[in-house]
């Protein structure tokens, strides 16, 4: 059965685990064929492992530090050996260091900065060399609803996700004339993630612990109060990221560029 991306090539940074892990095997069940590039190298290569199992797909892993010019570049150049082109790039790749701003520690600021910022850069830069000459290929930037709007005591991951909606527009503009297009996606709160769900340092525990969540006495009374903002009463899921990555990625979305698209059930409305 042949799927909406049958025998393109695609990479895809932070692809270890979490929503970066079901982009890649949903890529791989629309037909592309993949790197799955992460700094932890040995969860890259079970992923991978695992994806290739499942889909027939070939994908490979890579161990990337995407703040590393080196890295990036060789990323982007072996798959180009690998599969002659690159037809989709996802800058997913990020971390998330939640401090108040008066006691925020500033070598922490900057490295989320480098990370999902100028990492996004390094990821664009590389992808745009090998996507150009081709005149065609589709980047997508796997943002937030902090890309648009500010969270408290969260300053360097809202200011480095504004920051990648006013890169894409820019790669956007600058692109289009040699047909590739880049768009963000903008997510909700994925409350089945680690980043939510880690018993030691997921967000769950962090609100409850730093009494983010007024009255809340329980993991489940936090999950609460983050669903009930939600017009739509429920968390974002890997699927809704995936199915408008699909579609960012595939011809259908052909006059699209520069756009920063929301999956948070309505919740950017509140
Ligand atoms: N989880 C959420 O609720 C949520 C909501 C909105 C947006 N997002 C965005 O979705 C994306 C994925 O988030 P997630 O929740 O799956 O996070 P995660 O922490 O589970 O996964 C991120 C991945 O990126 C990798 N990574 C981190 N630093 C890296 C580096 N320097 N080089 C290469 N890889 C690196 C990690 O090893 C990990 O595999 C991020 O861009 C995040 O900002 C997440």
């Amino acid at each position: 059965m042949s799927g909406l991306l049958q025998d393109r090539a695609a990479v895809v940074t932070g692809g270890a685990q979490g929503l970066g892990e079901a982009i890649c095997e949903r890529l791989a069940r629309e037909g592309c064929d993949l790197i799955l590039a992460d700094i932890q190298a040995p969860a890259a290569e079970a992923a991978a492992g695992r994806i290739a199992a499942a889909t027939g797909r070939r994908v490979t892993a890579m161990a990337v530090d995407v703040t590393n010019e080196d890295h990036v570049r060789a990323l982007f150049d072996r798959a180009v050996e690998s599969f002659g082109r690159v037809d989709v790039a996802v800058a997913n790749a990020a971390i998330l260091i939640a401090e108040p701003i008066a006691e925020a520690d500033a070598k922490k600021w900057r490295a989320v900065m480098d990370v999902n910022l100028f990492g996004n850069f390094l990821t664009f830069k590389h992808a745009c060399r090998v996507m150009k000459p081709r005149k065609s290929g589709a980047i997508i930037q796997i943002n937030s609803k902090s890309g648009k709007k500010g969270s408290a005591a969260n300053s360097a991951y809202a200011a480095s996700k504004f920051g990648g909606i006013g890169l894409v527009q820019s790669v956007a503009l600058e692109m289009a004339p040699f047909g590739v297009r880049c768009n963000a996606i903008c997510p909700g709160n994925l409350l089945d993630s680690p980043l939510w769900t880690d018993p030691d340092r997921g967000l769950f525990v962090q609100y409850l612990r730093a009494g983010k969540v007024p009255g809340a006495a329980s993991i489940d009374d936090v999950r609460a109060a983050y669903v009930a903002q939600v017009p739509m009463r429920r968390g974002c899921a890997y699927e809704d990221v995936c199915n408008a990555v699909v579609f960012l990625a595939s011809p259908q979305a052909s006059y699209m560029t520069g756009q920063a698209i929301n999956v948070t059930g309505g919740q950017e409305m509140r």
